[in-house]
């Protein structure tokens, strides 16, 4: 198959044939149909965040079940399914106390599938997975627990958001944060994943939700996926501006640039007794600070967020209904489709900020 490979940090990645092993026990073949291009694959591309390479990167994507492995009955050859990057055991403490997002499985697979071992070889090396997905491939041998059946009217393009950027952003504030209607909601970058957190905010009944970017388009998208106010942060202090608009602080700040300076940031501009999250992946290097006596005299909270703290087979059907009855906002989310081969310019127009979000659409659909 091809498959596009990350060999070296700050060069480009490299389309070219891969071999892709049999589904193992446990394992399906899926066939990939589209794969969104996320910051989260752009923070290894950078080298802000390391992983083993060479890698097959790509973590937001839906396919066609192609084949399965011995013992594998979720799922049937045919299946349409989101790829899911937090594959779950089912049966460790996360998973048995309803927090399967945080199975432990996904800090034993670095690079591996769960065996330990790679099913992705080029040119005579073994290749690495990214999450069990790498779907910036025609093709993905991934565990059972890592893909989610849905129905074949739901477009592959939409089917790929859910992978990541609307079930991250969505879950954010109505599974991490539990923002009750009538908030006030500040959002630090308004990209994929950002957006989805200003409409989770809309259908949550946040009553203020002010959007906070650089880029004047993702200002004026952000108006449209339901913000009420946005603030430019290369022209105004996003601080300053969310007080005075919300009258002291907003209750709810969430950060999805994943930098340490807007971290603080969000954190600064929520009221007593506010609540910052962190979505956003920062890089390997930087610390998450906060301010030492206001932090716990205004009795604030940090809390971090990972993949919208979803419980993904109950979370994805019902971001489903709410795109089914029109209310959340999926096919404006694309703005962009290109080839596998395209892949470089796919990452430049992220890294860019060009349009929302960036779909690899692959030639056989
Ligand atoms: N202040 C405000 N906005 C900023 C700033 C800043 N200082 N710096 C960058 N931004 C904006 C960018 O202009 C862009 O619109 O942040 C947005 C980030 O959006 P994308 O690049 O589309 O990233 P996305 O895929 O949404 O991911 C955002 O979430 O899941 C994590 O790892 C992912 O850290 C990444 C974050
Ligand atoms: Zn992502």
């Amino acid at each position: 198959m091809r498959a596009a490979v990350f060999y070296e940090v700050g060069k480009p990645l490299v389309v070219e044939n891969v071999e892709l092993g049999s589904p193992r026990a446990g394992e399906v073949l899926v066939r990939i149909a589209a794969t969104g291009v996320c910051h989260s694959d752009l923070h290894y591309i950078k080298g802000d965040l390391t992983m083993p390479l060479p890698v097959v990167l790509g973590h937001e994507a839906a396919g066609v079940v192609e084949g399965l492995g011995p013992g594998v009955d979720s799922v049937k050859i045919g299946d349409h399914v989101v790829l899911l990057f937090a594959p779950a055991c089912d049966h460790c403490r996360y998973c048995t106390s309803g927090r399967p997002h945080l199975c432990e499985m996904r800090f034993r697979v670095r690079g591996k599938m769960p065996d330990g071992t790679s099913r992705l070889r080029a040119g005579g090396r073994e290749l690495n997975h990214f999450s069990c997905v790498s779907s910036w491939a025609e093709q993905a041998v991934v565990p059972a627990s890592g893909v989610l059946p849905i129905g074949r009217d739901v477009p592959f393009s939409i089917a790929a958001l859910l992978g990541c950027a609307v079930t991250t952003g969505v879950g954010a504030v109505v599974n991490t944060a539990r923002v009750p209607p009538g908030s006030t909601v500040a959002v630090f970058g308004l990209g994929g994943v950002g957006l989805n957190v200003v409409q989770g905010a809309r259908i949550a009944g946040a009553v203020q939700i002010i959007g906070v970017d650089v880029l004047a388009h993702r200002l004026e998208a952000a108006r449209r996926f339901g913000a009420t106010h946005t603030v430019n942060a290369k022209s105004d202090d996003p601080v300053k501006a969310i007080r005075d608009l919300t009258g002291g602080g907003a209750d709810f700040a969430f950060e999805v640039i994943g930098r340490a300076a807007t971290v603080r940031q969000a954190v600064d501009c929520v009221s007593r007794g506010g609540v910052a999250v962190a979505v956003g992946l920062p890089p390997t290097r930087e610390e998450l600070t906060v301010p030492g006596p206001s932090f716990v005299l205004d009795e604030k909270t940090l809390r971090a967020c990972f993949y919208g703290s979803s419980r993904l087979r109950f979370d994805i059907p019902r971001l489903l209904a709410l795109y089914d009855a029109g209310r959340l906002m999926l096919d404006e989310l694309v703005t962009a489709a290109f080839p596998l081969d395209r892949v470089n310019e796919a990452v430049a127009t992220l890294d860019r900020g060009d349009g929302l979000r960036s779909i690899l659409q692959m030639a056989a659909n």
